[in-house]
């Protein structure tokens, strides 16, 4: 019978075979024998993250357990995961230097994320880091910031009270995110968001902002996004549209608030705001005159990004291990009474919750740092860095 095809002996193809393991056992060879002397394990690839992407974490968890370190390639790079705190210590701490985010983070991050923190490096990221640490480290801010968090924490008890008593089921992580939102974006511009209390314009922006972040994630995943947004096409063209929305109202937030303060309104007291905004205008002027909106608008951005959901989700995982274990409720319970006024209203009770009242409350805080320890807010944190292979 013709087959076009040339006859191949059963000795012959047993040979290819051999071959073709021989190739593939060499190259197997170059990839993860050599790198066992003196690279961490190759245990799958980044493709292996989108089939896994419902369970991600979970994946990285069953990998975790096999080895401490390990790479996953990727085209064109090897990616280096672990959870040894020997190497974490090495890359944050001893090596610093030699480790950054890089520049196709930078590309991924940058359309919304700008100039920001969690997207430069170097004296950008220096400069930022030691403002926002130094800021936050001062009197005025923590007391600002404290009062913010106690203002909104008693809307949001009102809230499930409310809720509680009309026997309403409600989504507390999605009660908890708004309630972080407002009070970071307080903390950040000076302005109340409002979307505990149902504000349109407000939960416009959180939702536009929540919905930028997820694509930019989706960008990790997806070899081709570049061509998307080039041709403006699917997440790409969501992204656009949202990173939009965004602007605009932060855009409208810092020229308000510069307007208020610009050397035209002398009637406004620029001394009455301890926002992050206004303390970053002031600095701004103070050094060039100017007020460079874009620079702001990507630092604070990246402040609210950082603050709103690591809080919130720390805050729904402590509710969940508080109804899993109502012993510790009850402790904590009794640790707030004992530290607060006796009284039934909820407005005064939160008032009277200051810094001082709280840091008696030792037990709360051991309860916080454990589930934080269980359930990590950020329980993937990525850096690219000097080391190849
Ligand atoms: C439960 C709450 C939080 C957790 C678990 C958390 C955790 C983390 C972690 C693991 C990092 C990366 C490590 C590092 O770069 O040093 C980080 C970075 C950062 N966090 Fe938080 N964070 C929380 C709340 C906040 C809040 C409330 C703010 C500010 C309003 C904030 C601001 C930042 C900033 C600006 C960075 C970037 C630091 C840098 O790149 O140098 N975080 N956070």
């Amino acid at each position: 019978m013709a087959t076009g095809m040339p006859e191949c002996s059963p000795a012959l193809l047993v040979a290819a075979g051999l071959a073709v393991l021989a190739i593939c056992s060499y190259l197997a060879t170059i990839v993860v024998g050599r790198g066992a002397a003196r690279y961490p394990p190759v245990v799958g690839t980044v493709f292996h993250q989108v089939y896994h992407l419902r369970r991600l974490h979970d994946y990285f968890t069953d990998l975790f357990r096999e080895h401490a370190t390990f790479r996953l390639l990727a085209p064109g790079r090897r990616q280096i995961y672990t959870s040894d705190t020997a190497v974490v210590e090495h890359i944050l701490r001893t090596n610093f230097a030699n480790y950054e985010k890089g520049a196709s983070n930078y590309d991924k991050m940058g359309d919304l994320f700008g100039d920001g923190i969690f997207a430069v490096d170097g004296d950008k990221w220096k400069q930022q880091r030691k403002i926002a640490s130094y800021d936050f480290s001062t009197r005025a801010l923590r007391d600002f910031s404290g009062g913010v968090f106690n203002r909104n924490a008693a809307k949001l008890a009102h809230i499930v009270s409310g809720n509680a008593a009309a026997k309403q089921p409600m989504d507390f992580q999605a009660l908890l995110m708004k309630a972080t939102m407002d009070s970071i974006f307080t903390i950040a511009f000076g302005v109340d968001l409002g979307t505990l209390s149902g504000s349109d314009e407000g939960s416009r922006f959180a939702a536009a902002f929540d919905d930028a972040s997820e694509f930019i994630l989706l960008r990790y995943v997806d070899a081709f996004w570049k061509v998307s947004r080039f041709l403006n096409v699917g997440a790409e063209a969501a992204l656009r549209h949202r990173i939009k929305v965004v602007d605009e109202f932060v855009y409208k937030c810092i020229r308000a608030r510069a307007d208020e303060m610009s050397d035209g309104n002398k009637a406004h007291d620029t001394g009455s705001k301890d926002d992050l905004l206004s303390r970053f205008i002031l600095a701004t002027n103070s050094d060039t005159g100017k007020v460079d909106y874009k620079y702001l608008r990507d630092i604070i951005l990246n402040i609210v990004m950082a603050g709103k959901d690591t809080t919130a989700g720390a805050l729904a995982w402590f509710l969940y291990m508080m109804c899993k274990h109502p012993e510790v409720q009850e402790k904590i319970s009794k640790e707030a009474a004992d530290a607060g006024e006796a009284t039934s209203s909820i407005d005064d009770f939160s008032r009277s919750l200051t810094e001082e009242a709280l840091n008696k409350m030792h037990y709360l805080h051991a309860a916080l740092t454990e589930t934080l320890r269980l359930y990590p807010s950020l329980p993937l944190y990525l850096f690219v860095g000097g080391v190849s292979g």
